[in-house]
């Protein structure tokens, strides 16, 4: 069974399998944690992604959907591979966006297991630029976790990683942490 595990910092340190990415769907670099993790890979990463993003050109909802996810290698970054998955806009929570923040969280770990990878870093998607509220985010990626794990025996360890205190302190309310 996994462990999940709660920390405060810089998901671009971490020396895990693969670390998520908040992406957007064309997949080119952004800012927060996108932009973070492309300046610490460096071009190489922003190289792979462009090749996704040309080879899915004609899909109409981009190189990668709300609720998807895809992977690349690490760059310069110490993981193995990054997985980019686009969260859902917050436009007051009657456009479906619980059921597309749960998407992130399941579609990444699936993706995770069927590439072998045993342990797994996310940032709380969504909840800057894109503006969910950071509770509610919170408690769907928790609680999709801990509903998908028994699809991902693959899947060692888990870490919620919290750039800022207010996720830290949200988080931190929720027990199963190893
Ligand atoms: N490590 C971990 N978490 C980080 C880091 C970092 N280095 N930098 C920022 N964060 C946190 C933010 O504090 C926030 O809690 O990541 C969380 C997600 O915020 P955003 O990065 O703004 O992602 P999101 O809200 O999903 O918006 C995605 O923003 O950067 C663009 O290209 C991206 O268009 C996309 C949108």
């Amino acid at each position: 069974m996994a462990v999940l595990e709660l920390m405060q910092g810089d998901i671009t340190r971490l020396k895990v399998d693969a670390i998520v990415n908040a992406a957007n769907s064309k997949l080119l670099g952004g800012g927060g944690v996108d932009g973070a993790i492309h300046q610490a890979a460096g071009p190489e990463l922003l190289a792979e992604c462009r090749r996704i993003a040309e080879s899915r050109k004609d899909h109409p909802a981009g190189a990668c959907p709300t609720g998807k996810a895809v992977i690349t290698g690490p760059g310069r970054l110490p993981c193995k591979k990054v997985i980019h998955t686009v969260g859902p806009v917050w436009y007051g929570g009657a456009q479906g966006e619980p059921g597309l923040l749960a998407d992130c969280y399941r579609n990444s770990l699936l993706l995770a297991q069927e590439r072998g990878l045993e342990s797994i870093a996310f940032p709380n998607i969504s909840t800057g630029v894109y503006g969910y509220p950071k509770a509610a985010a919170a408690e769907i990626a928790v609680k999709t976790v801990n509903a998908s794990l028994a699809e991902t025996p693959g899947i060692k360890q888990v870490i919620f990683v919290c750039y800022d205190q207010e996720n830290y302190e949200i988080y931190k309310h929720f027990a199963d942490f190893g």
